[in-house]
């Protein structure tokens, strides 16, 4: 997701620098920006200067120090807090007291963050959604310790990237996940419990309901391993069984299926038009 935020932010004509520990991460995220904005420009959707303006916008480093001046810093690192808050701890030192600190976290909650820093008035949650240049919402979260005025800024940053907001109390899952975890888990238990196949649930809710994609082609998506992550996050705070991830997906993830990201999930995208795998 941090290369689709960077895109958007760059887009919207902020200077934005991409940081990460892994140069060849930094590489696909960079072709994944370029790819993107390829198929906007593509679709009409945008003027190919404005493309060249949003990349020469963006760089790409591997240095923490090199985000030092920034006035907002946004982080989509794995779903795993102790990662997270080693990463936080250190900008914490980096950046001077006025830069706003922004998590793109699905679950976790923003104030087990904020504890690593000094500067619980200044961190929020910016919560995006897959694929982040396409979807028209930010989930704008707002701990009890944010300033009104971090707050504020905030939620006019994610307005400025011309995207909807909507503010959630800082509770696992926010608004979003609280109500779409369950659904999409639901579904792997109804296949699990054959139901029906992976194929014609997906048809199911596409044709029932109007969703734009069935439940298993969004878990593909957003990827296996990342929902068995908020789902354990959400499991492990409201002990409810609804956000228990079925065992299917604890198989998928020992398996490498990850989803679109490893080319196979409930569906396998090496083959055109994609097939359901079998189990
Ligand atoms: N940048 C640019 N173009 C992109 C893109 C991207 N990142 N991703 C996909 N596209 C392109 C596709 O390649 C496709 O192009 P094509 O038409 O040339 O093949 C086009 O956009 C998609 O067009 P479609 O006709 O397939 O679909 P729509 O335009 O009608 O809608 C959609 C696409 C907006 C993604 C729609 O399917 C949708 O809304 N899906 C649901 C997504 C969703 O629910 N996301 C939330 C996930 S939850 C989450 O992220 C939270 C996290 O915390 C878990």
């Amino acid at each position: 997701m941090g290369a689709g935020i960077a895109q958007v932010c760059a887009t919207a004509g902020y200077l934005t620098r991409v940081g990460d520990v892994d140069s060849a991460a930094l590489g696909r995220g960079r072709a994944s920006v370029e790819k993107s904005l390829g198929k906007l420009v593509e679709k009409g959707k945008l003027a190919p200067a404005d493309r060249d303006a949003a990349l020469a916008r963006l760089s790409f480093t591997t240095d923490l120090a090199a985000l030092a001046d920034a006035d907002l810093v946004l982080e989509a690192v794995t779903e795993d807090l102790a990662l997270k808050n080693v990463l936080w701890a250190e900008l914490d030192g980096l950046c001077p007291p006025g830069t706003i600190f922004a998590s793109n976290t699905s679950s976790i909650p923003i104030s087990a963050m904020a504890a690593a820093t000094r500067r619980s008035d200044r961190f929020v949650g910016l919560h995006f959604f897959n694929p982040v240049p396409l979807m028209p919402l930010v989930e704008v979260v707002r701990p009890a310790a944010a300033s009104a005025e971090t707050f504020e800024r905030s939620l006019a940053f994610a307005r400025s990237l011309g995207k909807e907001t909507v503010v959630a109390k800082d509770a696992p899952g926010f608004l979003v996940n609280l109500l779409l975890v369950p659904y999409l888990l639901d579904a792997v238990r109804a296949v699990e419990h054959g139901v029906g196949t992976v194929a014609d649930i997906d048809t199911a809710m596409r044709l029932g309901c109007g969703y734009p994609m069935g439940p298993f082609t969004l878990l593909d998506v957003v990827g296996i391993d990342t929902v068995v992550r908020i789902s354990a996050i959400m499991f492990a705070e409201y002990r409810d069984p609804r956000y228990e991830a079925p065992p299917l997906l604890h198989r998928m993830v020992a398996q490498g299926r990850y989803g679109r990201k490893s080319g196979k999930g409930f569906y396998d995208y090496s083959v055109d038009p994609r097939a359901p795998v079998e189990r």
